[in-house]
């Protein structure tokens, strides 16, 4: 056997979502992120479109994603949407991420390939990112909270207007026990055998 099968399976099953409020102090390296981005490349994509792009804040970049970021939802909801308490949450997972990631799509321009097949190659060049993050043994998590759909977002990381972001990555060390498996149904649940 080529490959670790326990080793990769343990990787799989013990990726988890760790949030910001949960991070150390411990600044994740730049190399690290590029360990990540260079993982999510080899995801499968039709027609090798590699329709994937990634905006990585780290640094000063941080306080300026957390400021655009929270000052936008601030922005776009009414008063009685607002809330104080989410809006210091969106600035203060800036503040303490090593990195944010904003995960965009851009759609084929030749039209061959079905917008849906792109965003399923992002999403799986994404799980190459975390599983590479959870061999590091970082914190990641990927949220789609706040203000992760808007126009607004999408044109802030230089996204077409027909692409699609599908969410930001925060990355850190955890401050925390890695966390216990959550719940999986067995396979039967979800699986139809017609042999
Ligand atoms: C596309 C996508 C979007 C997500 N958005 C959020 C989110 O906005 N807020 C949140 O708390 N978790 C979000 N999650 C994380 C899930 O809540 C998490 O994966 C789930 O609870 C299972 O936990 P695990 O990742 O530790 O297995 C998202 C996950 C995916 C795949």
């Amino acid at each position: 056997m080529k490959y670790s099968l326990s080793e990769l399976s343990e990787i799989i099953e013990n990726r988890r979502t760790i949030f910001p409020e949960q991070f150390s102090e411990r600044k994740v390296q730049k190399e690290q992120v590029e360990r990540l981005i260079n993982a999510a490349k080899w995801a499968p994509n039709h027609r090798l479109t590699q329709p994937w792009r990634f905006t990585i804040f780290m640094e000063n970049g941080l306080k300026e994603f957390g400021d655009f970021h929270s000052n936008l939802y601030k922005e776009k909801k009414s008063e009685a949407e607002f809330s104080q308490m989410k809006f210091d949450k969106i600035l203060n997972r800036a503040m303490v991420s090593s990195a944010i990631i904003v995960v965009g799509v851009s759609k084929d321009s030749t039209g061959k390939v079905p917008f849906v097949e792109e965003l399923a190659a992002t999403a799986a060049a994404v799980q190459n990112m975390a599983l590479m993050a959870t061999a590091f043994g970082l914190a990641f998590y990927w949220g789609t909270g706040g203000m992760t759909y808007s126009d607004e977002m999408k044109s802030y990381i230089g996204l077409e207007k027909d692409g699609q972001v599908l969410g930001q990555l925060f990355l850190g060390y955890p401050a925390i026990d890695w966390p216990r498996k959550t719940p999986r149904k067995p396979i039967e649940y979800f699986t139809d055998w017609r042999v």
